[in-house]
Parts: structure tokens; sequence; C-alpha cells
């Protein structure tokens, strides 16, 4: 059975980073999505030619919301969902204070099991239909993750988060059981459904050399998988990683040196990176994960994104929840607006959109499954009420064009702005 989804619809015809934003975008004020019975988008375009093309189709019929791609959470960290906003830590004590005690938990499976459920239950609440978790040292947080977005039928990402060093005892494991049972994991999860698997070194300071180096041989022995870690968030952090190796030429070289520096690696955070960092990340195709709440809420620096970019850097963009101080991709969107503007870049309503979907999607590689409306691609949707709060709808009555509609939303909207959900066609949350 086909179904339309009609509303405003935002399309992309390119990359509003390489085109000029109003070009790349645009905003089909009385459109439609069309989903097929599998769960798949069938067409998109005006509402009038698709009633035409799918008569009879059933309708949910979302009034003036904007109707875009599911976001994608590039980057997160689901064991943390508990601990998120804990006040007054810095990166390396705040992972000790709050972080380690509560991932030590999740060696209960049904602590980890209702973690994972409230985590995206809480996404899909926001609007987000994909999301990239580190889990613990712990499989089973591994098992509880995949097994909720199965039953969520979400396409996610997740890796077991392997440290052999620098944190308590009851979260370290060695570099031959990190081997041995992220390869277990992997052969069991990835390309299991939607599921897709990210090997988790945490960060370098939390692995041995040995750790990377196994690491980096289960990489290479399955190379379609990705790769996500740490890199370059604090400058106590990167101080600490340069007395752990040093022989190292610099943060990203304990990845490289080992086998975990690659086109299908995700290297969260990114914020003080070197010349020869950043020219080797771009030379690779790597991906970089900006977090932009986190980068303020532990005090982490200004990320650099009209620089990343018109280096032709691949940017997702994400919460990293519980150091980010929110599951929403709309605050998320709206830190990365300002970070920018710190660093000297005002991006467009457009170029927000995009890295919240496409360009997340991107990073993850997943961008022919999910974060665009393309025929065939899963139809992951969110509606948004561009008109949610009172203080965002007074100032949406003065709009003057579609974007100048758009960007309130984008700057103070939150959970109460999303109309509703989709998920492989399937309606799945929302406040309506
Ligand atoms: N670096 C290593 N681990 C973490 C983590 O859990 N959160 C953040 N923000 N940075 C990290
Ligand atoms: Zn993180």
């Amino acid at each position: 059975m086909n179904h339309l989804v009609t509303g405003q619809v935002l399309l992309f015809d390119d990359d509003p980073f390489t085109v000029p934003p109003t070009e790349a975008a645009r905003v089909l004020s009385d459109g439609a999505v069309a989903i097929d019975g599998d769960g798949r988008i069938a067409g998109v375009g005006e509402r009038g030619r698709l009633e035409t093309e799918f008569p009879g189709a059933a309708r949910s019929a979302m009034g003036d919301a904007l109707i875009l791609p599911g976001f994608v959470d590039a980057h997160m960290h689901y064991p943390q969902t508990g601990i998120v906003a804990s006040w007054g830590k810095r990166l390396i004590d705040w992972l000790n204070t709050y972080t380690f005690p509560a991932e030590m938990q999740l060696a209960d499976p049904a602590h980890a099991a209702d973690l994972a459920k409230r985590t995206l239950d809480l996404a899909l609440a926001h609007g987000t239909t994909t999301l990239a978790s580190f889990c613990t040292i712990h499989p089973q947080s591994v098992d509880a993750f995949f097994a909720a977005a199965a039953e969520r039928s979400m396409a996610v990402v997740a890796g077991k988060t392997c440290m052999d060093r620098n944190a308590p005892p009851g979260l370290l494991d060695t570099a031959q059981t990190a081997y041995d049972e992220s390869k277990t994991l992997l052969a069991h999860w990835h390309g299991t459904g939607r599921a897709r698997y990210a090997i988790t070194p945490r960060f370098s300071p939390t692995s041995t050399p040995d750790q990377l180096s196994a690491l980096g041989a289960l990489w290479s022995e399955h190379p379609d998988c990705l790769m996500q870690t740490h890199l370059s968030e604090q400058l106590d952090e990167i101080a600490w990683v340069r007395d752990l190796f040093p022989d190292a030429r610099d943060y990203l070289d304990t990845y490289e040196s080992h086998g975990l520096l690659g086109g299908n690696g995700l290297y969260g955070h990114a914020i003080h990176l070197e010349p020869r960092e950043r020219d080797r990340l771009r030379e690779v195709g790597a991906a970089l994960v900006h977090c932009p709440t986190s980068n303020t809420f532990i005090g982490s620096g200004v990320f650099d994104m009209g620089q990343a970019k018109a280096e032709g850097l691949r940017v997702g963009l994400a919460t990293d929840t519980g150091g980010g101080s929110s599951f929403s991709m709309l605050r998320t969107m709206a830190a990365a607006y300002e970070i920018a503007q710190l660093a000297g870049t005002a991006l467009h309503p457009a170029q927000l959109l995009w890295l919240a979907t496409e360009g997340s999607a991107r990073a993850l590689k997943m961008e022919a499954e999910i974060g665009t409306l393309e025929m065939g691609s899963a139809a992951d949707l969110v509606a948004l009420d561009l008109a949610s709060t009172p203080a965002i709808a007074q100032r949406v009555a003065q709009a003057e064009d579609p974007w100048e509609a758009i960007f309130p939303t984008i700057m103070m909207g939150d959970d109460r702005a999303v109309a509703g959900v989709w998920v492989a066609g399937r309606r799945s949350a929302g406040s309506c």
C-alpha cells in the first residue's frame, strides 16, 4: 500500500557547501513524499502530481510542516544518557567523575537494554532516526543497542568501546579481548537488518599501542566496517597523548601508525588539528564529526566549520550526548551556527539542515539508504512544525522567504517542533 506524506518538502539538488545554498536546496510549499509498501521513498515532488501518480494512497496530511529526512546523529554515547547535563567538569575529569561510573553499570544487561530503549525513544521524539553510538566495553551493551534499534526498525551504527588502560578496572579489556569481542560482534551485527558495526577504540589515551594495533588489524580484515573514535577534543587531552605516545608525529598519528586512519573512519570533535592532520584526513577521505553542544558544554574549543569545508574535509554533525547537552539535532544545529559565527562563518539554514541529514549520512557512508529523499532511500522522515512555540511563531509571521521561516525553528526549536517521525515508512513518534 502506498502512502503520501504531504506538507512543505525540503529538497537538496546539490551539496550546499559546494553550490550556493539557495541554489542547492529548494522548499516545495505544497509538496509530498510517497512511500511504498516496503517503507522506501517512491517519489517526491508537488502534491498534485504525486496524488495523480499514486491514486488511492493513504495520507498523512502534515499541513504546513516541513518534511525532510530524519536527522542523523553521527556520534553519541547511549550509555551516557543518564548523566547528560552533569555539572562542572572538563573532559578528563568529566570522564572519571561521571562517565566511567555510569558506563560500569552496563555490565548489567537489563540496565543496558533499558538505556538503549530510552535513548532511541528520546532520539525519535527529537526527530532523529539514525544514531552512531559508542557502547561500553561490555559486549552485551552492543547487543542491547542493536536489538532495541531493530525493534524500532532503525538504521544505527554502534560498536564495543575498547579500553585497556587509564580507566577503572571494571571498564578495561585487553588488546586480545578487544579484538576477539569486536570481531564476534561485527560478525553477528554488521549488515544484519539495518545495523552497521563500527570498530570503536574510545580514544588513544585509553588504549595501549597493542590494542590500537589489534583494532587496526581487525579493521584491515573488515574494511567495509566503520571505525569511530575521538580526536583532538581538548588541549589537556592532546598534551596527555603527547606524553603517552612520545614517538607519534601528532594525535592523528597515534591512529594512523596503528592502522586506524581511513576513509571509513569517523573522528569525533577534531577541533585542534595540526596542518599535517588536516591534510591526511582529507587525503584519505575520513570524516570529522562536529559535536557543538558538547564543545561548549565541556569547554573544548571552537571548531572551524568554514575552514574545514573550504579545505574539502568531510564533516558530520552530532550531539555527543552525554558530553553534549541535548538529544535534539535542532539544538545541535543552533550550537553549530553559534560556534561557526565565533569562527567567522554564518552557516546558512540549508547548510545546517544538510549537515544534520545528508552530511551526517555521508559521514557514516550511508547516504544510499538514509539522509536524503532520493527514490529508493528508506522512508526515514521527520515533519517539523515551523511555529511550535509562541516565540517562534511570532518571528515566522514576519518571514519573507522559506529560509526565514525555517531558521527560527533551527535556532529556537526543540522536540515540540517534531510533528511526526517515520522510520522505514511507519509513523513512529511525534507530538501530534
Ligand atoms: N573522549 C573520550 N571519551 C569521550 C567521551 O565519552 N565523550 C567525549 N565528549 N569525549 C571523549
Ligand atoms: Zn564522544
